[in-house]
C-alpha cells in the first residue's frame, strides 16, 4: 500500500500555507487561551514595489478575482474564445491588450504569469503549455480530470522550475486556516469530512457543456482541501459509491456517468479516515467540512491572512483575495506556492480514482503519489 507522505515537508508546507508567519511565530500564538476567539496577525507589509505582469484566461469565473487590486500586479492581457467574455475581462481589468486564444496570449514574452480559468477538462493541457512557455501559472480547480494530465502537470513544473498553484478557494475557508494552524501547534486530527454540495450545477451553462453529467468526484478539491489543505498528509486508498442519476442527461453523456451524487471514503497516510461527498443533487448547498480532533484544541489561533489595504477577501468565504496575494507573493519571493503542485494533484487525483472505485460498486482502489520522487 502507498503509504507515502507528502514530499513537500510537513514544516515546508504549513509555513507556505500559513503565509506571513514562520512556524515559530505561528507556534507561539497558538498557546491555550480561554476564549474561541481568533488570533491577531500583524498587518501586510509590502515586500517589493515589483508589478508582475498577468495574462487572465477565461471571462468567467475568471474575472472574479481582483487582480488588479493587489499592489504588486498588473494585468497586461486577458483572453477568452468567445468575444463577449473578451470585453468584460477588458472592462473588469481595466487592461487593453486582448488574445483570442490562450494559444496566442502566451506567445506574448513580455507576460510572465498567467491565470487559466478555462473549462475545467482543459486545466491540464493549458497550464502546461503556459509552464512551457516559460510563464507561472495559477489554475482554477481542479487541477486536471484525468491521471495522465497529472502526470503532464507534475513533469512540466518540474522540467521547467516555474510556479504553479491551483486556486482552491476551500484552503482560504476560516475554518480551514484556523485548523491548518491547530495541525501546526501539534494538535492531532483523527478524522474529518469535506462536502461541495451544489444542486443542479450541471445543468448550468459551460464550455463545450464541461458540467453536464460531470462525475461528480471530478470536481474533488473543495472537499479534498478539508484534508489535505489542513495536514499536507495525503489521501491512500478509497472507497466510492454513487447515486445514479434519473432522465437522459445520466442515460448518455460525454463522461459515460450515471452518477449524481458521490460518497467516498478515504484511508489517509496517517491512518485515519477521511469522508469526502461531493453531491449534484441535493437539497444543500455549499463548501465545508468538519474536524474530530483527538482532544479538542482551546486554542487561540489565526482565522485569516492578512491582506494589502486595496484587496478585498472576496467570495467563496473569503478566499480569493488571499489566492491572489499568496500566488503573487510566492513568486516575488521565490518560493512553492501553499497549493503547489503536489499538494494540488494531492487534492485532485483521489477524486479521479474515487469515481473509478464507484463505477466498480465501491472497489478499495489505490491512489498514485504524485509527489516528488
Ligand atoms: N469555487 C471555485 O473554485 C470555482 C467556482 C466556479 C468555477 N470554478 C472553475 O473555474 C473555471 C471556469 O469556470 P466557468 O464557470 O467560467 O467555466 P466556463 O465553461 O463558463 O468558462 C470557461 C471559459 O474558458 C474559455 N476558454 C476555453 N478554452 C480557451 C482557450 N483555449 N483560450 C481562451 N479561452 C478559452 C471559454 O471560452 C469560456 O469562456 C472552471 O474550471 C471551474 O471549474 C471554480
Amino acid at each position: 500500500m502507498n503509504q507515502a507522505a507528502s514530499p513537500v515537508s510537513r514544516r515546508g508546507f504549513l509555513e507556505a500555507g500559513i503565509g506571513v508567519l514562520g512556524t515559530a511565530t505561528a507556534l507561539a500564538m497558538a498557546t491555550p487561551s480561554a476564549g474561541a476567539e481568533a488570533a491577531a496577525l500583524p498587518a501586510w507589509k509590502p515586500i517589493s514595489d515589483r508589478k508582475i505582469r498577468l495574462g487572465v484566461v477565461g471571462g468567467g469565473f475568471g474575472s472574479a478575482f481582483q487582480w488588479h487590486r493587489h499592489p504588486n500586479c498588473q494585468v497586461v492581457a486577458i483572453s477568452d474564445l468567445q468575444p463577449a467574455r473578451r470585453d468584460h475581462l477588458m472592462r473588469v481589468f481595466q487592461c487593453q491588450k486582448a488574445y483570442d486564444s490562450l494559444e496566442e496570449l502566451v506567445q506574448d514574452d513580455s507576460i510572465e504569469a498567467v491565470a487559466v480559468f478555462t473549462d475545467a477538462p482543459s486545466h491540464g493541457r493549458h497550464c502546461a503549455l503556459v509552464m512551457n512557455r516559460g510563464k507561472h501559472c495559477i489554475s482554477a480547480v481542479p487541477a486536471a480530470f484525468t491521471l495522465d494530465d497529472c502526470q503532464l502537470l507534475k513533469e512540466t513544473k518540474e522540467k521547467t522550475g516555474l510556479k504553479y498553484m491551483m486556486a482552491e478557494t476551500s484552503y482560504y475557508h476560516q475554518d480551514v486556516i484556523r485548523a491548518r494552524y491547530l495541525v501546526a501547534a501539534g494538535c492531532k486530527l483523527v478524522y474529518s469530512e469535506g462536502q461541495y454540495y451544489h444542486d443542479g450545477v450541471t445543468a448550468l451553462g459551460s464550455w463545450k457543456n464541461w458540467r453536464r453529467a460531470l462525475p461528480p468526484m471530478f470536481y474533488p478539491t473543495h472537499s479534498t482541501a478539508y484534508y489535505v489543505g489542513v495536514t499536507g498528509k495525503r489521501l491512500v486508498r478509497v472507497s466510492c459509491l454513487g447515486l445514479p442519476g434519473k432522465g437522459e442527461e445520466w442515460e448518455k453523456n460525454q463522461y459515460q456517468n450515471p452518477f449524481v451524487n458521490e460518497s467516498a471514503a478515504f484511508h489517509t497516510s496517517e491512518g485515519t479516515m477521511f469522508r469526502c461527498n461531493v453531491f449534484w443533487k441535493c437539497d444543500a448547498g455549499g463548501e465545508t467540512g468538519l474536524f474530530v480532533w483527538e482532544s479538542t484544541p482551546r486554542r487561540n489561533v489565526p482565522d485569516h491572512v492578512p491582506l494589502p489595504p486595496t484587496l478585498e477577501p472576496g467570495g467563496h468565504g473569503g478566499s480569493h483575495g488571499p489566492l491572489v496575494n499568496e500566488f503573487l507573493t510566492a513568486i516575488l519571493e521565490n518560493r512553492e506556492p501553499a497549493v503547489n503542485v503536489y499538494e494540488a494533484l494531492a487534492m485532485t487525483a483521489p477524486g479521479i480514482v474515487a469515481h473509478q472505485s464507484a463505477l466498480k460498486g465501491g472497489e478499495l482502489w489505490k491512489v498514485p503519489s504524485y509527489d516528488k520522487a
